[in-house]
């Protein structure tokens, strides 16, 4: 037929299945540290939101209830030090991976455009770039692309999937600054931004500081996943450039691309409860407690992992030999090789496990041959 979808890389969790299977024959079980997927339950406050809106005979609105929009609006006002963001220039999507794979496209890029995302990076922003048949650039220094006006997008991601690493106001600032210059759109993918664990900030790109008051050429993805164990219900959210957002919420109508009502009526309500964000923070604050020393005292250096559910670490080796290491004993991390060539001599260690695997991994890596 000569159709064909766009050439993309091979979906890399497929090549973790050997290191799977060498970890599940572990006596002890297997304990998965490689995805982020959230483990504990979603809390009660957002399930009873949910059920409360499930008679949903008519369709949603694309734009998102105006109560959604404010309440995302309050909640960059009080939990993102990024006041004045305007409900109108608020958009939910359908988790934000389904965003971040589409907003190349459905900015109109493609051929001889530019999308510059981090060196090490979540494999999405790529997979972006190449769906809309533009350019991807992988790389932390503006002074790659600082005037090339080939550059129609940029990507930060701080907290950083996979290495944990916080961005400072002023370097994003210095993005924004250069982005402007030439007419790029910013879009940050903050979805880490409540799991800091120093007392380092962790600013939006729609902070002051980094914006400067004004929200042109800039935009927030954020997604509900990970602070409030939502992943199941795919609720996200963008905000930032009324000029942008309103395009793509006219793409998104045309394309039916709607969050479903008792979502929306949910997302809502959880992002009006601190409480269960700072619940399930101290979950994985015990968590990291826990595997950090240990996988220290198993020889490895554990780098930036400031913010956000992953431990960056090496053995200074290749990823794959480290898999093997852990594998050996019932654990399965991500390799580095998953975000990038800069990250080929790491692993990614997740959080997302419950006490008992945490527990149970912690004593397989202090444990000595
Ligand atoms: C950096 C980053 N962006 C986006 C996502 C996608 O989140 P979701 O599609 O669940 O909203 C993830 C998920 O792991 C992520 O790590």
């Amino acid at each position: 037929m000569g159709l064909s979808p766009r050439a993309l890389p091979d979906f890399p969790w497929d090549s973790l299945a050997p290191y799977r299977a060498r970890a599940a024959a572990h006596p002890d079980g297997l304990v998965d540290l490689s995805v982020g997927t959230p483990v504990d339950p979603t809390p009660t406050v957002i399930r009873e939101a949910l059920a409360a809106a499930s008679d949903a005979h008519g369709y949603p609105t694309t734009h998102g209830t105006a109560d959604l929009r404010e309440a995302v609006a309050g909640w960059f006002a009080r939990r993102r030090g990024a006041p004045g963001v305007d409900p109108m220039a608020v958009l939910p999507t359908v988790g934000s991976k389904e965003l971040v794979a589409t907003l190349p496209a459905y900015l109109g890029l493609g051929e001889g455009d530019v999308v510059v995302h981090p060196r090490a990076a979540y494999p999405t922003y790529d997979v972006g770039a190449r769906l809309a048949g533009a350019t991807p650039l992988a790389t932390d220094d503006v002074d790659d692309w600082r005037g090339n006006p080939a550059v129609r997008l940029v990507w930060v991601n701080s907290p950083s999937n996979p290495t944990g690493a916080v961005a400072p106001a002023e370097h994003l600032a210095e993005v924004v600054a250069a982005a402007r210059e030439i007419g790029a759109l910013v879009a940050s993918d903050e979805c880490y931004a409540e799991l800091a664990w120093t007392d380092v900030p962790v600013p939006s790109i729609l902070d002051p500081r980094v914006c400067g008051g004004s929200h042109d050429g800039v935009l927030a993805v954020y997604s509900m996943s990970k602070q409030s164990n939502l992943a199941g219900y795919r609720a996200a959210f963008v905000a930032g450039d009324p000029a942008v957002v309103a395009g793509l919420l006219e793409v998104r109508k045309h394309a039916g691309l709607i969050v479903p009502a008792p979502v929306q009526a949910a997302m809502a309500v959880a992002l009006r409860d601190d409480a269960h964000v700072a619940e399930q923070k101290e979950r994985y604050r015990a968590r990291r407690a826990m595997l950090l020393p240990a996988v220290e005292a198993a020889g490895f250096r554990v780098e930036r992992s400031e913010a956000g559910l992953y431990l960056w670490a090496t053995r200074d080796e290749d990823c794959w030999d480290t898999l093997s290491y852990l594998a050996d004993r019932g654990i399965l991390a991500a390799p580095g090789a998953f975000y990038g060539e800069a990250a080929r001599r790491h692993v990614r260690i997740a959080l997302t496990a419950s006490d008992a695997g945490v527990s149970s991994a912690s004593s397989r890596l202090a444990k000595r041959e």
